[in-house]
């Protein structure tokens, strides 16, 4: 998706926006470009394609601007060009705006401007924003761009300058992520925090409707009705480190191997060995109605809703609450009931996404509380609902999202286990449950010490164009999450599908091309499995199944095999996916595809 970057102080400003742009890159995206303003004059570069190319343009400038505004541009209203790219200017080339998000009712307002005497260089949406505040400018920006939002409609992450106000940054947010860093005499607009945490760690959120004025100095923060808002700087605990390869080929294989530590933040502080459950503070206030809901409702999307097909699990078998699970997308506009023992559970990574953060608004409206499940600190989605849990799983780069599912399932699996001992879980059960939970980050790095096994079995599956992925019950969504994992890295369609469903459809697919992926670890139904297995075996499929260590049924049966370390069924699917999340990494780069980037994908999709 688009990303916005910004800065006013006393650095020459160029590098800044150069660097805030590259790591906003993993965000997806097809041109960039910057405005600067130099001696009071507007200077626009712009380009389609990527920021190294934006780079290119500008290395020959000699610009001595302390003041610009930068942005990467997700085409959605005109071809990726480099006339659509970002900045946008008026008719006098006295504004530059940039804009992530999209203005609903362009058409209507490009029908208005014309006819006042516009004309227009662009196909996007964003334009008619700059001209229309050249139309209405009063002498005062700030002013005049808090009028002129009333009149649009959409959703809108602004950052303009001006040559009539050229020591400053405007600003102004609804329903796309704006925030500002804070430096000595400086200050940084962002859409993402990666964007400036280089430079500070001391950042103000904006809320929707709020529009801000930046100078070297200074900040103020208005309404949507044009009233100061105080604002509160917060310290945010991410820094550079986490953000950069560390040595890694690509940002995916770092965070994938990053997973002992992430499972382990997930877990620091939580788990109660004594008590036999999980403590989590975010949601101490809603322990009453926790325990008395007659209904709990989680929605997500992608990776994310996978998590929460596991969570359905989890809280059903430990808790025995009735669970629903539901895409954010759905969920938003079929008129969801929500009765008032229910709970609404969201679950986003990022925190921004546009059908999530609409389906907790939906919730809101209809007077149910909200409790969100995030990485991002100080997210929308964090911010917006009444409580939640964290899944401190540090920044995840990689579009494809791998960290943050294991983390998400882990802190699904402490919600579980305390909803459980509020309700008829015993303390003896309790107590194992915990300690096998705890046990889970060691697992994951048995698996990954055998990570480059792995390599071997991308080379079985990286010139076939189709796969199957089985699973059964807590591991059925391991198989969708794993489908999903190698059709959005390495463009290989990829089908997930609970394994019995199979006999049902998929199994006319079967033949000596078709490479299945099985997971197929030990549980209640794993003699079922091994029917399923057998049946694609009788068609000449070809299997990779994942096992645990020392399996010899379904081995026999397979073609290749990953073996991966035994624990409790609730808590497979978080060892499990971890190969699955290699091998797709692994097909992709022997594809030649550009895992952290994949085309067409955003990392956090902040428009519906
Ligand atoms: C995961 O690999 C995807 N790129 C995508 O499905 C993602 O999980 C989805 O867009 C939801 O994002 P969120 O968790 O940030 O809300």
């Amino acid at each position: 998706m688009c990303g916005i970057v910004g800065y006013i102080g006393n650095r020459v400003a160029i590098p800044v926006l150069l660097d805030g742009l590259h790591r906003l890159e993993y965000r997806g995206y097809d041109s960039a470009g910057m405005a600067l303003i130099e001696n009071g004059d507007i200077v626009i570069k712009k380009t389609k394609g990527k920021v190294s190319e934006l780079q290119r343009m500008v290395k020959n400038l000699r610009s001595d601007a302390r003041l610009g505004i930068a942005h990467t541009r997700w085409a959605t209203h005109g071809e990726p060009s480099s006339r659509n790219a970002h900045p946008h200017t008026d008719s006098r080339g006295d504004l530059a705006i940039v804009h992530n998000g999209i203005i609903e009712n362009y058409n209507a307002l490009k029908t208005y401007l014309i006819d006042k005497g516009h004309s227009f260089k662009s196909e996007t949406d964003t334009e008619v924003l700059v001209h229309l505040i050249e139309e209405h400018y009063n002498g005062s920006l700030l002013e005049t761009l808090s009028q002129c939002l009333v009149e649009v409609q959409g959703t809108y992450g602004i950052a303009l300058v001006s040559k009539k106000e050229p020591d400053r940054i405007f600003a102004a947010r609804r329903g796309s992520p704006l925030l500002i860093g804070k430096g000595k005499g400086e200050y940084f607009v962002a859409s993402d925090v990666s964007a400036i945490l280089r430079y500070t760690n001391e950042i103000i959120y904006l809320e929707d409707g709020e529009i801000a004025e930046l100078s070297k100095e200074d900040l103020s923060v208005k309404s949507a009705s044009y009233e100061d808002v105080p604002k509160k700087v917060q310290q945010i605990s991410w820094n550079l480190d986490m953000i950069e390869k560390d040595g890694h080929a690509h940002f995916m294989l770092k965070e994938i191997h990053e997973q002992t530590t992430s499972l382990q933040n997930a877990i620091r502080g939580r788990l109660n060995f004594e008590e036999g459950t999980a403590r989590l503070d975010g949601l101490l206030k809603f322990m009453d109605e926790l325990e008395n809901a007659h209904r709990i409702i989680i929605t997500a999307c992608g990776t994310s809703w996978h998590a929460a097909l596991i969570g359905e699990y989890l809280i059903e078998e430990l808790a025995g609450i009735p669970v629903e699970v539901e895409y954010a997308s759905e969920f938003r506009y079929r008129s969801p009931i929500i009765n008032k023992n229910d709970i609404v559970f969201l679950i986003s990574q990022s925190g921004e996404t546009a059908d999530t953060l609409g389906a907790l608004r939906e919730t809101k409206r209809k007077g149910g509380i909200v409790l969100g499940v995030c990485n991002v600190v100080g997210s929308t989605i964090a911010r917006e609902s009444d409580g939640g849990v964290y899944i401190h799983a540090g920044p995840e780069i990689g579009v494809a999202s791998t960290k943050a599912f294991t983390s998400q399932v882990l802190v699904l699996s402490m919600i579980a286990i305390m909803l459980g001992r509020m309700k008829n879980l015993s303390l003896d059960r309790g107590r194992q449950i915990v300690r096998a939970l705890a046990e889970v980050p060691q697992l994951v790095q048995k698996v990954l010490a055998g990570a480059d096994t792995i390599v071997a079995i991308a080379e079985e599956l990286y010139r076939s164009n189709n796969a199957l992925y089985l699973g059964r019950g807590y591991n059925f969504p391991v198989a969708l999450e794993g489908a999903l994992k190698l059709k959005e890295i390495s463009y290989v369609h990829a089908e997930g599908y609970p394994a019995a469903e199979m006999k049902h459809g998929p199994i006319a697919l079967i033949d000596e091309n078709m490479f299945t992926v099985v997971i197929a670890t030990k549980d209640a139904i794993y003699d079922k499995i091994l029917s399923n297995v057998a049946e694609i075996r009788a068609r000449k499929g070809r299997i990779l199944s994942v096992v645990n260590r020392g399996d010899k049924r379904i081995k026999e049966l397979s073609d290749v095999v990953i073996e991966v370390p035994e624990t409790l069924t609730f808590f497979s699917p978080i060892i499990n996916v971890v190969p699955l999340q290699l091998l797709a990494y692994h097909v992709a780069v022997k594809r030649g595809c550009n895992v952290d980037q994949p085309r067409n994908l955003a990392k956090s999709v902040t428009v519906e």
